[in-house]
C-alpha cells in the first residue's frame, strides 16, 4: 500500500513544479492592463509605463508592491500571493515589451532648464537623457511626466526613500528645478530614432 501513496505525492510534486516554473503571465497582467495597459503604456493618470523598463529595477519594484515595501495609493496593488516565479515572469514580459510610449506635452523651456540640470545631477546614473542605466537606475525616457512630477517629491518628502547616492544628486535643487528634468526625461523618445 506504501508505493501508491508514495507515487501520488511525488507527482503531486512535479505538477506543482512544472506550475510555477510557467507563470500564466496573461492572466497575472490582465488587472494590471487597467492602468498599464496590456503591454505597459500606462493609459491611466499619473500612471509609470512599465514597457522597456529594466527586468530587474521592475522585479524589485514588484516584489515590493507585494509584500508592502513600496508605499502604494492602490489597494492589493500586487497579490501577496504572486509568488518569486510569478514576480520575475511578469517583469520580464514588461521588460521586453517593445511597444510604442505616446508623445507628450512638455513646456519647451522646463526641458531645456532641465536638460542642463540632468547632465550635471542625473546624468551618472540615468545618462543618455534617461534612456540607458548606471548603478541599477531605472529608464527614465518617455516616463509619464505627471507620474515623474509625483515621485521627486516623494523622494524629497521622504514618502519614497531614497537609494544609493540619489540624495545627493537631488540636494540643493528647487521643486522647481525638479520639475524641469522630468520635463526633459518626458521630452525624450524612449528609443533614440
Ligand atoms: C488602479 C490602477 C493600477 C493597477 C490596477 C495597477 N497599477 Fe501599478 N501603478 C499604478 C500607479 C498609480 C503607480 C505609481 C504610484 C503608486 O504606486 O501608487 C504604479 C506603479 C507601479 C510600478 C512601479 C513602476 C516604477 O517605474 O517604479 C510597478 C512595477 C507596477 N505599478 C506594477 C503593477 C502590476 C504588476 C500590476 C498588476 C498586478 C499593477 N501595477 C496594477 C497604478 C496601477
Ligand atoms: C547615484 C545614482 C542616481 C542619481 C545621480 C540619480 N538617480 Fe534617480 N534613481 C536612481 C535609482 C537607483 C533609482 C531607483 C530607486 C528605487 O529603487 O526606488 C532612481 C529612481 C528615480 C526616479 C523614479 C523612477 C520610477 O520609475 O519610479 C526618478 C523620478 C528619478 N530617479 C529622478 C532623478 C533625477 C531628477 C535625478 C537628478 C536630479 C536623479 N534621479 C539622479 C539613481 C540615481
Amino acid at each position: 500500500m506504501r508505493t501508491p501513496i508514495v507515487a501520488v505525492a511525488f507527482s503531486a510534486l512535479f505538477a506543482s513544479a512544472a506550475c510555477a516554473a510557467a507563470p500564466d503571465v496573461q492572466s497575472l497582467t490582465t488587472p494590471c492592463a487597467e492602468c498599464h495597459g496590456p503591454a505597459g503604456v500606462s493609459r491611466a493618470a499619473k500612471t509609470p509605463h512599465l514597457n522597456g523598463q529594466l527586468a530587474d529595477y521592475l522585479e524589485q519594484e514588484i516584489a515590493g508592491l507585494a509584500d508592502g515595501g513600496r508605499a502604494t495609493g492602490v489597494a492589493n496593488h500586487v497579490p501577496k500571493t504572486w509568488s518569486p516565479a510569478d514576480i520575475t515572469a511578469v517583469a520580464q514580459f514588461y521588460a521586453q515589451s517593445t511597444a510604442q510610449r505616446p508623445a507628450q506635452a512638455v513646456d519647451p523651456q522646463k526641458v531645456a532648464q532641465g536638460n542642463v540640470i540632468h547632465g550635471k545631477r542625473c546624468a551618472e546614473c540615468h545618462p543618455d537623457a534617461g534612456r540607458r542605466s548606471d548603478h541599477d537606475a531605472p529608464l527614465m525616457a518617455g516616463q509619464d511626466l505627471d507620474y515623474m512630477l509625483g515621485e521627486t517629491r516623494a523622494f524629497v518628502s521622504g514618502k519614497r526613500k531614497f537609494v544609493f547616492l540619489m540624495d545627493d544628486a537631488f540636494r540643493g535643487l528647487t521643486p522647481d528645478e525638479l520639475d524641469a528634468v522630468a520635463h526633459f526625461f518626458a521630452s525624450q523618445a524612449q528609443v533614440k530614432k
